[in-house]
């Protein structure tokens, strides 16, 4: 699989725009060593990095504070995407900003300067996409 693995600017842009399409994908962490998994959408392309949103007082928050490794999928249309990978915290300012622009609905909720509003990117993350019916394309974040 990693022969046809493609890296470059547009990876980003091409999980990103999946997942706006799906609008709800499910977030997995690690709480120890029992699974956690529940339902998100807001993912934002930031330079060139592929972002999540949530809020620092949130139990996934603070399992990814503990243990970084995390994974998404989502499906749309008889396709699938999983990304793995590490989700880290940037404190960012802009990023938060252009997240919440993206979301202004969270506006009632998030501030960029409430102290609870977080962003993570997707670090060494690996994305695939696959059906029934065509071979797996995979990226890398
Ligand atoms: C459709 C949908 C989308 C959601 N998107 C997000 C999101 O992007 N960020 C977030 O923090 N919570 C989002 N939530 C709420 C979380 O799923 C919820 O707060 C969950 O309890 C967080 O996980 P935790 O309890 O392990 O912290 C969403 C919920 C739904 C139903």
């Amino acid at each position: 699989m990693n022969g046809n693995l493609k890296k470059d600017a547009s990876a980003a842009e091409r999980v990103c725009s999946f997942l706006d399409e799906a609008g709800v994908f499910y977030l997995a962490t690690a709480d120890g060593d029992q699974p956690r998994v529940r339902p998100f959408g807001t993912a934002l392309v930031y330079g060139g990095k592929l972002y999540i949103q949530t809020g620092k007082i949130k139990n996934v928050s603070r399992q990814l504070a503990q243990n970084p490794n995390a994974e998404i999928c989502a499906f749309s249309k008889g396709v699938w995407l999983r990304v793995s990978g590490r989700l880290v915290n940037d404190d960012d300012r802009t990023v938060k900003v252009a997240m919440l622009d993206k979301y202004p609905e969270l506006k009632s909720m998030y501030s960029a300067d409430d102290g609870n509003t977080q962003v993570l990117c997707f670090e060494d993350a690996t994305a695939v996409i696959s059906s029934f019916t065509a071979a797996p394309e995979s990226f890398s974040l």
